[in-house]
């Protein structure tokens, strides 16, 4: 048993208070503060997140912030107070952490970012920052965009349906999106507005750009799956086909966007990967063992389009 270990224990004893299973076991403590359960995405990430702790031998206490800022930082604090080795979160919004990362870090707590980043100068306050280059993902699915309508001068009028106002997926997926279309002037976004990442959301606001723009719409820019699917059903509630007469670009490349391309329904998906369970880990395991960890670690991804869809379908494990 090591001396930090042990020095843990007897205080508790001589407090009186009871010894946690895991810190009796010397098992690596990690609170997991989760974003919400807001998308198909969402959940393969929470799965990956619980499967792979239970392999390595982790302890995790997991806590769901309901898409809710205070929810995380209330989390936080609660794995602060319970003294976990390591703390890790998928940041709500980019701003506003600045207090609590300070707090984590007076009490000597290491804090990992996993798949979204925070918008904070000081980068002490974290360890490491793993997940998706989201700029990127824009960039693809603008790229995508612009071979698509090649040799076309014809307007192209883009709706919007951007994720969560102030996350990071949100800013940069916009970012990385325009940065590629405003080289040609024919691309225009006609309208733009947040989805919050749900299905019933993304249905709620593309009904709401139909009933302004109507058959104006040539594209629709969905920043995931969820709310381009929930699109989907906004566009053939309005008797128009999806994909053929409005094309469809979306984030993620979750298999409910494959069974959607498949049916003919989606044109287009950027990957970004859920799967961070086992790199967490990993890098939570080197924390405790005093390795250095990479400041920023990039998820590797690639974009499918509706004609390799079946191929690739069975393969897809999320
Ligand atoms: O942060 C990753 C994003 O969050 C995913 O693209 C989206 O589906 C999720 O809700």
């Amino acid at each position: 048993m090591n001396m930090q270990r042990r020095t843990a224990i007897a205080a508790l004893i001589a407090a009186g208070l009871p010894v946690p299973a895991a810190l009796a076991q010397g098992k690596i403590v990690l609170g997991f503060a989760q974003v919400g359960a807001e998308s198909e995405w969402r959940t393969a990430n929470t799965e990956s997140i619980k499967s792979a702790a239970k392999e390595a031998g982790i302890e995790l206490k997991f806590s769901d912030a309901q898409q809710k800022q205070e929810n995380q930082i209330k989390a936080i604090r609660a794995f602060i107070a319970q003294k976990v080795d390591v703390i890790a979160f998928s940041p709500v919004v980019e701003s506003g952490w600045g207090t609590v990362l300070r707090e984590a870090k007076a009490a000597k707590i290491p804090v990992i970012l996993a798949d979204r980043a925070v918008n904070e100068k000081d980068d002490t306050l974290w360890v490491s920052f793993m997940g998706s280059d989201f700029v990127e993902e824009g960039r693809k699915a603008g790229r995508w965009l612009v071979e698509k309508m090649k040799g076309s001068t014809t307007p192209v009028n883009i709706v919007e349906l951007q994720g969560t106002v102030g996350s990071a997926p949100a800013i940069d997926r916009k970012k990385g999106f325009e940065e590629i279309i405003k080289a040609d002037p024919k691309f225009k976004i006609i309208r733009c507005q947040t989805g919050d990442f749900t299905r019933a959301k993304g249905k709620e606001v593309m009904e709401a750009f139909l009933k302004a723009e109507g058959k104006k719409i040539n594209v629709l820019y969905a920043h995931n799956d969820d709310m381009a699917i929930g699109a989907i059903q906004a566009i053939e509630e309005a008797g128009m086909k999806p994909a053929k007469d409005i094309t469809i670009i979306s984030i993620d490349a979750v298999k409910g966007a494959f069974e959607a391309m498949i049916a003919g329904k989606l044109n287009v998906s950027v990957e970004c990967s859920p799967l961070l369970g086992p790199q967490l880990m990993q890098a939570v395991k080197d924390i405790k063992a005093g390795k250095t960890l990479p400041k920023r670690i990039v998820t590797e991804e690639g974009i499918f389009p509706m004609e390799v869809a079946a191929k690739e379908f069975p393969s897809r494990k999320y």
